[in-house]
């Protein structure tokens, strides 16, 4: 009904810098890490917008931000959306893209004197990196139901902060309740994240799936010693156990082929001291596949690997999942929009999966959802190098448009 709407380009660009300066790093690059003083900041300038642009404000109890534009009639809204928190070394698109191309997508209503059907609301989710509170994906878990809010509040990020105070701190927690969502339909437009779309040259991907995820936090115990005097057979090195692990987590992952990948991507050992083995080592694994038996494959076969070697070293292993989550597959319906809508724009797209995690996956659990990705230039992510051409931004964002109002008429 509305083909011919395009939304505005060069002012998504405008909102995606202005956003990019809080939090930014010398050299480029944000670091805006979930319920930081950056991330306030970052929220108080949404917030600024989505009342510039006329919509109702909420923030639930979780500190989830939500901006809703009445449609004609009242009932369930169709939502986008991602998040406004980044990695410590993160980029200008990862998240803020989905955000504050839904906010683009609302001026360009407002311009063009649309009011749609269903009401259309535009969300930003706290916390969806977990870089500092695992697991990610917090917020829009907490939605929709899959984990509690009182445990989500509970929990201690790598800096020892309690989510819940962190919350306060900075004037996020709201008032609306949390779970049960009534939404009618979620897309999230976000950046690919990953080589494939440049590789192949196209322009668009229609999201069918989400890989699943797996992360393991493993502490080490072993003992303290002279690193002159202790003969290597009298060691119980858990430094050495840790990195061991490392290396066995990537021999696992090219072993495995296909999609699995394996990261250790944090590690710290203590003493840390050039002259002391190492008593404790904590270190993170992240295992990912597409495949759910193969990724239960890789866990089972990295647990046994750890068992056996605290045994060869001597030292006492513990082991906390921080986050486990299923492939998620999106709604067929949906994906066939994406992908109908960005033909009849006259781009090129493919269908694919998604390597990194996102809020859609945890909406598809109580809505019909799926995924837009535009393309990174060379595949880089969760860096200050990652950076999206502006044809590709304005040509996601105007999928993001055309499936809203298929989707909201
Ligand atoms: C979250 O962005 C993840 O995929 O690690
Ligand atoms: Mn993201
Ligand atoms: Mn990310």
């Amino acid at each position: 009904m509305h083909d011919a709407l395009r939304i505005n380009g060069q002012r998504l660009v405008a909102r995606l810098n202005a956003l990019g300066e809080i939090g930014a790093l010398e050299g480029g690059g944000v670091c805006r890490l979930a319920l930081s003083d950056e991330d306030r900041r970052g929220r108080e300038r949404v917030i600024g917008w989505m009342r510039e642009l006329g919509l109702s404000v909420s923030v639930d109890a979780m500190g989830n931000l939500f901006g809703l534009r009445p449609g004609r009639e009242e009932g369930p809204p169709v939502m986008t959306g991602s998040h406004i928190d980044t990695v410590r070394t993160g980029g200008l698109y990862d998240g803020n893209l989905g955000v504050l191309a839904g906010l683009e997508v609302v001026e360009t209503l407002n311009d063009a004197g649309i009011t749609t059907r269903r009401p259309l609301c535009v969300a930003a989710f706290t916390n969806e990196e977990g870089a500092r509170f695992a697991p990610d994906m917090m917020g829009s878990l907490v939605y929709v139901g899959g984990m509690r809010l009182e445990e989500a509040l509970e929990t201690r990020g790598i800096d020892g902060a309690r989510v819940g105070d962190c919350l306060d701190a900075i004037g996020a927690r709201g008032e609306a309740p949390v779970g049960a969502p009534d939404v009618h339909a979620f897309v999230e437009l976000h950046i690919e994240q990953g080589p494939v779309l440049e590789e192949s040259g196209v322009t668009v991907g229609a999201v069918e799936k989400v890989q699943g995820i797996s992360w393991t936090e493993f502490t080490f115990t072993g003992t303290s010693n002279h690193a002159g005097t202790t003969p290597m057979r009298l060691r119980h090195d858990a430094g050495y156990a840790a990195m061991a692990t490392a290396t066995f987590v990537r021999e696992l992952a090219t072993r495995l082929g296909g999609d699995q990948v394996g990261t250790v991507g944090a590690l710290t050992l203590s003493p840390n001291l050039v002259n002391v083995v190492a008593n404790r080592a904590r270190f993170t694994v992240d295992l990912r596949n597409t495949d759910n038996e193969i990724l239960k494959q890789a866990e089972r076969t990295l647990a046994d690997f750890v068992t056996q070697l605290a045994e060869e070293e001597g030292i006492e292993v513990e082991r906390r999942t921080l986050a486990r989550f299923d492939p998620v597959p999106f709604d067929p319906a949906m994906v066939d929009r994406v992908e109908a809508s960005a033909r009849a724009l006259g781009h090129s797209v493919m269908r694919m999966p998604s390597g990194a995690g996102h809020d859609a996956q945890m909406l598809a659990r109580v809505c019909p959802t799926s995924m837009i990705f535009v393309p990174s230039a060379g595949g880089i992510s969760h860096n200050i190098e990652e950076y999206t051409a502006p044809d590709d931004l304005e040509a996601g964002a105007n999928v993001l448009l055309q499936v809203l109002l298929g989707l909201s008429e």
